[in-house]
C-alpha cells in the first residue's frame, strides 16, 4: 500500500478497503496526461514566485523523466499506488528528494483529476474525431461510384421507391456529420480548465489560473472551483455522442447484415471482415456488423451508469465520481474500435449492382411514378392510385414487373396510357426526375456530393 496521507491516521487500512478504493488499475491509462498537468503547474508556481526556478526545473526534469521510462518500458506503474497522481508524485520524490515534495502545492487531487480526465477526453476526441473522418470518406467513396447504382429504398423493410446507392450512403453521411458536429460542438463548451479549483474551495496561494490554463491549451479557468472539481458533464455529453453514433453504426450494421443475407445479395462482405461456422462449411457470417450493432448496448449501457451515479452526488467532488472512469474509457475504447472496423468493412465490401436494380425492378417501386404519370395525363391522383393498384395486382397475377405488362392490358385499365408509359416508369427515369435538394436524381445528388467533398476539405 502506498498511499499520499495518513498523518491523521492511527492503523493501517484494511487490504480490502484499500483495493476497495484504489483506482490506479484503470487511471494509469492516463499518466501521460497527469505529468503534463502537473508541468504546467509548476510551471505557473513557479512564474508566481511560489517554487524557485531552480525548483522548477528540477521537478520538470524529474517528471519528464518519468514520463519518458514509462514509455519506453523501463518504469512499470504499479498497483501498490492507490492512483495514478500518488505514483507520479511518489516516484517523483524518490527520485528528486526535497523540491519533488513541492509539487502539490496549491493542489488537490480533486481538481488534477479533474484536469486529467479532461486532457485526456480531450485527446480522445480527437482521435475520434480522425476515426469518423476515415468513416465519411469512406461514404463519400462508395457515393462518389454510385450515383447510378439503382436499388430499392424501402420503407416497413417494403420495398418502396427506387433510390440509388450514392442516395441510401448519403443518409448515413448526414448522420456521421452530425456525429462530427457534436464532437466539435461539445469540445467547445468543455474547452476550461479546473486546474487551480484545489479541493473545492480554490487555494490561498496567488495561482494564475488564466496562465495555466494557457498553457494547457484551455479557452480559460472554470469559473467555480465547486464545479470546477464536480462537472462531469463534458463526460456525459461524450458518452451520449458516442451513444449516438453507435446508434446509427447499429442501423448501418443491421442493413448490411440483411443486404448480406442469402436472400437479398445486395452486398458480399470481404472474406477479410467475414468469420465461419465451426459446423456448418458452407457458413460466411457478417459477425462484425453483428458485434457493431451489439455492443452498442454496452456504449448505452455506460451513459446511462454514468447519468445515474452523478444524480445524487452533492456539490462537490465525492468519490463517486472516481466511477467515470471505467465506464467512459470502456465506452470510448469500443466507439473507436466499432468505428474503424465498420469503416473497414465498408472499405472492403463489394455492391452486387445488378442484384440490387432487379430487385427494385421486381418490387413495384415504380407503382408511384405510374400514377404520377396518370396524373400528368388529367387523372385525379385519388383515381390513378387506384387504377395503379390494379396494374400491380395483375402483374402479381402474371409474375411479373409492371415494365413487362403490354400497353392493351394498361389500356384496359385506363385508356389513358400511352407508349409512353414504359419511359415514364424506366427506373432511370423514376429515379433521376427527383432533382430536389436531398432527393437521389443524379442532378440534385451531383449537387450534394460536392457539398461534401468541400466539407471533407475544411474537416
Ligand atoms: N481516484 C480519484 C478519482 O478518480 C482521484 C481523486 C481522489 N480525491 C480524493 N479526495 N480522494 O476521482
Amino acid at each position: 500500500m502506498a498511499q499520499l496521507w495518513g498523518g491523521r491516521f492511527t492503523k493501517e487500512t484494511d487490504q480490502l478497503v484499500y483495493n476497495f478504493n484504489a483506482s490506479i488499475m484503470f487511471d494509469k491509462r492516463f499518466y501521460a496526461q497527469d505529468i503534463k498537468g502537473s508541468i504546467a503547474h509548476v510551471t505557473m508556481l513557479a512564474k508566481q514566485n511560489i517554487l524557485t526556478e531552480e525548483e522548477k526545473n528540477q521537478i520538470i526534469a524529474g517528471l519528464n523523466g518519468i514520463l519518458n521510462d514509462v514509455e519506453e518500458g523501463k518504469l512499470e506503474i504499479s498497483d501498490k499506488y492507490e492512483d495514478i497522481h500518488s505514483f507520479v508524485e511518489a516516484t517523483l520524490i524518490d527520485r528528486i528528494g526535497e523540491p519533488g515534495k513541492k509539487l502539490h502545492t496549491g493542489r488537490s487531487r480533486n481538481d488534477q483529476v479533474a484536469l486529467d480526465m479532461k486532457l485526456y477526453t480531450r485527446d480522445e476526441i480527437g482521435e475520434i474525431n480522425e476515426l469518423v473522418k476515415g468513416l465519411l470518406q469512406a461514404i463519400l467513396h462508395v457515393m462518389e461510384e454510385n450515383t447510378e447504382t439503382i436499388m430499392p429504398g424501402f420503407t416497413h423493410l417494403q420495398k418502396a421507391q427506387p433510390i440509388t446507392l450514392a442516395h441510401h450512403m448519403g443518409a448515413y453521411f448526414e448522420m456521421f456529420k452530425r456525429d462530427h458536429e457534436r464532437l466539435l460542438d461539445l469540445s467547445k463548451r468543455m474547452n476550461t480548465c479546473p486546474l487551480g479549483s484545489g479541493a473545492l474551495a480554490g487555494t490561498t496561494y496567488p495561482l494564475d489560473r488564466q496562465y495555466t490554463a494557457e498553457l494547457l491549451g484551455f479557452e480559460g479557468p472554470t469559473l467555480n472551483s465547486m464545479d470546477g472539481v464536480s462537472d462531469r458533464d463534458y463526460l456525459i455529453e461524450l458518452l451520449s455522442a458516442l451513444s449516438m453514433i453507435m446508434m446509427h453504426l447499429s442501423r448501418f450494421s443491421e442493413e448490411v447484415i440483411i443486404w448480406n443475407s442469402n436472400e437479398y445479395q445486395f452486398v458480399e462482405i470481404d472474406d477479410a471482415y467475414s468469420t465461419g461456422s465451426s459446423i456448418m462449411p458452407q457458413k460466411k457470417n457478417p459477425d462484425i456488423a453483428e458485434l457493431v450493432r451489439g455492443k452498442t448496448g454496452r456504449v448505452y449501457g455506460a451513459l446511462n451508469a454514468l447519468l445515474t451515479t452523478m444524480k445524487g452526488i452533492p456539490l462537490a467532488y465525492n468519490k463517486d465520481m472516481q466511477e467515470d472512469k471505467e465506464w467512459a474509457f470502456d465506452a470510448i475504447d469500443t466507439a473507436k474500435g466499432c468505428i474503424m472496423l465498420f469503416t473497414g468493412m465498408l472499405r472492403t465490401m463489394q455492391f452486387n449492382k445488378d442484384r440490387m436494380k432487379d430487385s427494385a425492378r421486381h418490387g413495384f417501386t415504380n407503382a408511384t411514378d405510374a400514377a404520377d404519370y396518370l396524373v400528368n395525363h388529367g387523372v385525379a391522383f385519388r383515381d390513378a392510385h387506384g387504377i395503379v393498384g390494379q396494374l400491380v395486382l395483375t402483374c402479381i397475377e402474371k409474375k411479373i414487373a409492371l415494365d413487362e405488362l403490354p400497353l392493351e392490358e394498361y389500356k384496359k385499365i385506363s385508356p389513358a396510357f400511352e407508349e409512353d408509359i414504359y419511359e415514364a416508369i424506366s427506373l432511370e427515369t423514376c429515379v433521376n426526375k427527383r432533382v430536389t435538394t436531398g432527393a437521389p436524381g443524379m442532378e440534385s445528388m451531383n449537387r450534394v456530393i460536392t457539398m461534401y467533398q468541400e466539407y471533407m476539405k475544411t474537416y
